[in-house]
């Protein structure tokens, strides 16, 4: 029997597996049972909740506020609000879905430093009000129509090697932040702490290092003009898995270090960072088909390293692989029949659109496919599916939903609402029980949340 749950904000549910098989083996049943070739997301929530059980135990000073923009998916945001982590949101309907959650709008920092003028005005509305500024226009607009508002100056950090840097937007120059705030204080506004943004996909753990330190100088300077800031904001830029250039480990250590060093314990000094690519990437494994396939003939010249065989899929760089574009990623295809032959040919692979530019890989080796072959891309969870488009009338991939029931287990147990089990499921509005709860002795379960 299958045990699902409601995915709220969704028509979807979420299935309990008994043990989670292997992801190609679920990408199988998966394809026999929608009996269509359309491409598909399988969303592990277990992954999320995993992620959530690794920062609290490596960073316990430090409380994740997901940043939705990163894959506003309603599992993981549903997952994460459950959690109990704080949310950064860019604009109302970031919000709205938050709130939806029954959020409390505490647990939310709006951070984007440019804002409009209407969603300062539903901010206030909903009392969200933490929120980001960089510039003086920002402060009138603030003063105008959220006075009370408790504003965090953004800033910019030491320049470091990033997959996508946000510097050369957002952030003022940490010598200009002292005159910046000192409008504030004349304009008689609440400014309450400092962030940065190191840059998304940020490659070198001590770029964050050299952002806590240039924070804790504008702590010191707004104290001079009679500021007691509270809130240091770490933002964003975790990987979303280890690489050879970056890991979690080298950055949580690196950063408790300075923290240590720099934000002695406080118990009235608040930090928190703004994760997106590090809670959603692993979670979301992207299936797709091979919908039609065009061979060179055999008796032209082929050009070294020019495809010969052009593979087309149903999900592109208008789709889910915008993040080809927007996020400058690198994807990898994997098999999902047992490959027979080593042997492999330069190819290129498609997206399904009209449009030249809808290429996801231009020269690759692959070994030789059919129409009709699934292929699978692993860690697409993150600036993926929430910027994909419908252009050219290309349907956005379904998700389906997955969590291990030892993982579901630590989810319930990590919940904030403990009383018993029973009122936890019913924040998931279920009547159903947990599967095997007896099977599952709750002390066996491995938590590290604070609160176990
Ligand atoms: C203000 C802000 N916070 C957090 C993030 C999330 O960054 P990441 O996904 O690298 O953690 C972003 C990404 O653009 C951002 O602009």
């Amino acid at each position: 029997m299958k045990i699902t749950y409601p995915i709220k904000n969704s028509s979807h549910c979420f299935e309990v597996m008994n043990g989670m098989p292997a992801i190609k083996k679920l990408i199988a049943s998966k394809i026999q049972e929608q009996g269509t070739e359309d491409a598909f997301f399988i969303a592990d929530l277990g992954a999320v909740v995993e992620k959530h059980l690794e920062w609290i135990s490596m960073m316990p000073r430090v409380l994740p506020f997901y940043a939705v923009k990163c894959n506003n998916d309603p599992g993981i945001v549903q997952f994460l609000a459950s959690l109990g982590t704080g949310f950064d949101c860019a604009s109302k309907a970031e919000i709205e879905q938050v709130l939806s959650l029954g959020v409390d709008p505490s647990r939310i920092i709006y951070a984007n430093p440019c804002k409009m003028k209407s969603y300062i005005r539903f901010a206030k509305e909903k009392n969200v009000s933490l929120m980001t500024f960089d510039n003086e226009n920002e402060l009138q607009k603030v003063k105008a129509f959220y006075p009370e508002a408790h504003l965090v100056i953004r800033i910019l950090p030491p320049a470091s090697k990033a997959i996508c840097n946000l510097g050369c937007k957002f952030g003022v120059e940490p010598e200009k932040a002292l005159p910046l705030l000192q409008k504030a204080k004349n304009m008689g506004l609440n400014v309450v702490g400092v962030s940065f943004h190191v840059g998304s996909g940020c490659l070198e753990a001590e770029a964050f290092k050299k952002a806590i330190s240039a924070a804790r100088k504008v702590f010191d300077q707004a104290k001079v003009i009679g500021y007691n800031f509270n809130l240091l904001d770490i933002g964003g830029g975790f990987p979303g898995f280890d690489q050879p250039e970056i890991n979690f480990d080298e950055v949580t250590q690196t950063i408790n270090t300075s923290l240590d060093e720099l934000f002695p314990d406080d118990d009235d000094l608040r930090i928190i960072a703004e994760p997106g690519r590090y809670y959603a990437t692993s979670a979301y494994t992207l299936a797709v088909n091979v919908i039609a396939k065009r061979e060179e003939v055999e008796a032209e010249p082929v050009e070294e390293d020019k495809a010969r065989v052009m593979y087309y899929i149903n999900d592109g760089v208008y789709g889910s692989f915008n993040c080809l574009l927007y996020d400058h990623a690198e994807v990898t295809p994997d098999y999902l029949k047992e490959v027979e032959s080593k042997a492999t040919i330069t190819s290129s692979l498609w997206g399904p659109t009209c449009d030249g530019l809808d290429c996801i890989l231009k020269n690759c080796a692959m070994p030789s496919l059919e129409v009709g072959e699934w292929l699978c891309f692993k860690n697409m969870g993150a600036y993926t599916l929430v910027a994909g488009s419908t252009f050219n009338g290309m349907p956005r991939p379904n998700v389906y939903y997955y969590i291990e029931d030892t993982r579901w287990l630590q989810m319930l147990v990590m919940m904030p609402s403990q009383d018993s089990i029973q009122l936890v499921l019913k924040e998931f509005d279920v009547a159903k029980p947990v599967p095997d709860l007896q099977e599952l002795v709750v002390s066996d379960v491995k938590c590290c949340a604070p609160e176990c």
